[in-house]
């Protein structure tokens, strides 16, 4: 029961900071076709301090959710190593934790490495995850 609140609270969080990267490389990028960069500058502004308060912190749940989810379902390593399930959920983890570290040293200690200038980087990381989570169970 715990597991599945958990759970839930991971695929939230993950909507929340997915959804916004999404809108953000799909629909944002877009206001340069009819703004000019003063006008583009105001508007991205007017949405981004309101972001600031939401994104960063739903992207710490996710990782947070995801460490618990992960101690609960990653199991033993077998003595032949690692199983397909163990090796998917591993990447996947790494990824997350990628996000999540770069997530917080962006928020708290400004630090914005030029790999993450642009939101295509942990977009294309949140997709790479996604298929990611779907078939560590195959
Ligand atoms: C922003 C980064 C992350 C994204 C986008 C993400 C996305 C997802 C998605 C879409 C699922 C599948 C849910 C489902 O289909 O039921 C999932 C499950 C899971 N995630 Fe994450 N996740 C992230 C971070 C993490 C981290 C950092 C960890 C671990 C350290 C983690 C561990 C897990 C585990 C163990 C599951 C499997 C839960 C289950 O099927 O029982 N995730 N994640």
């Amino acid at each position: 029961m715990f597991y599945a609140f958990i759970h839930t609270i991971h695929i939230y969080s993950v909507l929340i900071y997915g959804g916004f990267l999404f809108v953000d490389i799909l629909f944002l990028s877009k206001i340069k076709q009819t703004l000019n960069e003063e006008e583009q500058i105001k508007a991205r502004e007017a949405i981004m301090m309101h972001v600031r308060k939401v994104v960063p912190y739903a992207l710490m749940v996710a990782v947070a959710s995801g460490l618990y989810l992960f101690s609960q379902v990653f199991g033993e390593i077998g003595k032949d190593g690692m199983n397909s399930f163990q090796i998917a959920l591993s990447i996947k983890a790494f990824l997350g934790l990628w996000l999540g570290f770069r997530g917080i040293n962006q928020k708290f200690f400004g630090i914005n490495p030029w790999l993450f200038k642009s939101h295509l980087f942990p977009f294309s990381l949140v997709i790479i995850i996604i298929l990611l989570s779907q078939f560590i169970y195959l």
